[in-house]
């Protein structure tokens, strides 16, 4: 079910005209449905019922705060990876034990704050981070619950810049080096083993690649605890895909069904780590028309969104959806590059698009933004970050405004060196 749909010739989010907020919030804006970000939130949650699993949404896919308190409300943990995301978690209300702590390079303050909250799980990724953080959890005197992000080599079949799962890249520990990490950190006092990690990469539209890490785990499980570490969790990250453009990506239950059968009789904890897949296809991205500027070979289609709202059709290649926000019926098409105001050549949110003919003044809408969206954008060119909007069947509400542009210039200090601006 699409909750993006046109209702009399208009696209409405749920129950509400995306014009409608057009003209109060302005453009260009994210809007999220909450009952796609439900939606999605029970295929995960009824998925695993009757599984010893659990859901910790990967919040840098989208970590406005409203969302992740619908995703805390509804049960969910945290997977996060900075210091900004374990405060935006628990500013959500999710419980500091409900919070796993990635990354490839943790600070030792970094360490501390996120021990001192309480977070539940450090997913380390090297041996050099095992000995900062079993001293930093020695000044502190308490014991640090880690598993040790083991890297499978496999490949996911991903874009080269979101694989992770490989031996050239930088993540995790390699699989054939994790039996002499985990040797380490039984040694070390102050760490506490409860399991292995992994992440193999995102936007995957095969289960392969996970049934071929997920083996590739089970045997090293085996070695681990016959090594004598208690392996009871057993986190396999995320990066289920979600539909762009005509991928196919697995039905959550099949992912879900595949990891039960996959890790049967294993008996460990499991985690996923969805974040694209809870968030992806729930939010869109509005935008006005400035102008159209026909040229020799295609048309440009100037909006108002831009590179720095939206950057991943210029970094990773990617495709999204772009519809007009009033319907149109014409089967008439013209060849297009919708591009923003920026001065890049890398400014484009799709090209060689067949859209119906746009004028200056018409709304656009672009699909499948409501992860890695809002959170990748910058205010490159002064240009205020998209507020982000939350409907809820007929009520909608500004969940961050857009930031004025004195708000924006106010956090810039002059040096004291300087002479102070005439009014
Ligand atoms: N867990 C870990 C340790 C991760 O590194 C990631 C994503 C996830 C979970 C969530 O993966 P997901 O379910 O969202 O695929 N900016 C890129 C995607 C980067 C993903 C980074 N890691 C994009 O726009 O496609």
């Amino acid at each position: 079910m699409s909750f993006f749909t046109y209702r009399d010739g208009a696209m409405h989010a749920e129950g509400v005209a995306l014009a409608t907020i057009a003209a109060q919030v302005g453009t260009p804006f994210y809007c999220y449905s909450t009952g796609a970000l439900r939606a999605a939130w029970r295929e995960f949650a009824d998925g695993i019922r009757g599984m010893n699993a659990r859901v910790c949404y990967a919040m840098k896919a989208n970590s406005n705060l409203a969302v992740i308190r619908l995703f805390g409300e509804l049960g969910a943990g945290a997977d996060i990876v900075s210091l900004g995301e374990m405060q935006r978690a628990l500013a959500a209300g999710i419980p500091a034990r409900r919070i796993i702590y990635s990354g490839v390079g943790k600070k030792p303050s970094e360490l501390m704050a996120a021990l001192q909250a309480g977070v539940g799980q450090i997913n380390v990724e090297s041996s050099a981070e095992l000995e900062t953080l079993n001293a930093v959890a020695g000044q502190l005197g308490v014991a640090a619950d880690i598993t040790i992000r083991v890297n499978p080599d496999v490949d996911a079949g991903t874009h080269a810049k979101i694989t992770t799962g490989r031996k050239e890249n930088k993540f995790g520990i390699d699989i054939d080096l994790a039996r002499d990490a985990y040797a380490l950190a039984g040694r070390l006092p102050n760490l506490r083993v409860v399991g292995v990690a992994m992440h193999i990469g995102s936007q995957l539209t095969s289960l392969n690649p996970y049934r071929s890490a997920i083996a590739r785990m089970r045997a090293l499980i085996g070695q681990l605890r016959s090594d004598g570490h208690a392996i009871d969790r057993f986190d396999i990250g995320g990066g289920l895909g979600i539909v762009y453009a005509d991928e196919k990506p697995p039905s959550i239950s099949d992912f879900l069904a595949m990891a039960a059968r996959e890790t049967d009789g294993l008996g460990c904890e499991l985690t996923f780590e969805p974040g694209r897949r809870l968030v992806g296809e729930a939010g869109v991205l509005v935008s006005e028309v400035i102008l159209v500027k026909p040229g020799a070979a295609k048309t440009f289609v100037v909006v108002d969104a831009a590179m720095n709202d939206l950057i991943r059709p210029t970094l990773y290649e990617a495709w999204h959806d772009i519809v007009p926000v009033k319907e149109r019926r014409d089967a008439a098409t013209i060849r297009c590059d919708i591009v923003g105001p920026i001065c890049e050549s890398g400014d484009y949110l799709a090209q060689n698009r067949d859209l119906p003919p746009l004028a200056a003044g018409d709304l656009v809408m672009i699909r499948s933004v409501g992860a890695y969206g809002a959170v990748m954008a910058s205010a490159y060119n002064t240009r205020p970050l998209a507020p982000e909007v939350m409907v809820d069947g007929t009520r909608f509400a500004v969940t961050r405004p857009r930031p004025s542009i004195e708000e924006m210039l106010s956090v810039e200090r002059f040096p004291p060196w300087m002479e102070p601006t005439k009014p």
